[in-house]
């Protein structure tokens, strides 16, 4: 919404449709995108009752062969991992827009935007009160929501961490620090 500028009717691309790709999906299609996510096949029925209009399966397809002409990606990933925010590149539309979330714009990754003719961005969570009463208004109106995969007391976060580090959770993660 503050990076992208998603309009609708415009193509975005999620990979890693985990933890915060399931928002990023929600917000898209409230936005009126079409929308394209990424994940392993069990999280493919899940992604399409969340607004997905195509999954692609990222361990058996290269995402860059299987969607083109997206106007925006967000980049889950990153270039870490089988250089994913390099890889996305392919998927642009000219003057689209990459937003690298994990590790932001190396200036490897913005040559090579250069050379696309596309354009490459970072993006950090900052504290956004007005922005988190939107995503509660679009929540109460059902219009978004809010997977939770498992809840820890706060006792157990490093049970949690190592959870999420594992790179495979469906949703959110929660501590509570009653009960
Ligand atoms: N810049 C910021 O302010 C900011 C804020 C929040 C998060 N982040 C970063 O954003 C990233 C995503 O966070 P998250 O909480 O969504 O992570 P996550 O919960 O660990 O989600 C990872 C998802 O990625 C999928 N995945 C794993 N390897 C993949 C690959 N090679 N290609 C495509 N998908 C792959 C997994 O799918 P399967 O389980 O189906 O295999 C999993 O669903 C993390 O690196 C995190 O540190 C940055």
């Amino acid at each position: 919404m503050d990076t992208a500028h998603v309009q609708a009717g415009q193509r975005v691309l999620i990979t890693a449709a985990g933890g915060v790709g399931p928002f990023d999906v929600q917000f898209a299609r409230h936005l009126g995108a079409h929308v394209i996510a990424t994940a392993s096949s069990a999280r493919h029925p899940w992604l399409k009752d969340l607004g997905a209009d195509e999954t692609i399966d990222y361990t058996t397809t290269p995402f860059e062969e299987a969607a083109a002409d997206v106007d925006g990606v967000v980049d889950l990933v990153g270039d870490g991992h089988d250089r994913t925010s390099t890889r996305a590149l392919k998927t642009l539309s000219a003057g689209g827009l990459l937003v690298a979330v994990p590790g932001g714009v190396s200036p490897d990754l913005a040559a090579a935007a250069d050379a696309a003719g596309v354009r490459p961005t970072g993006v950090l969570v900052e504290p956004d009160g007005p922005a988190l009463t939107q995503i509660a208004e679009l929540i109460d109106a059902g219009e978004v929501s809010v997977e939770v995969e498992k809840t820890f007391p706060l006792a157990e976060a490093a049970t949690a961490h190592t959870q999420g580090e594992a790179g495979h959770t469906r949703g959110k993660l929660v501590l509570t620090t009653t009960g």
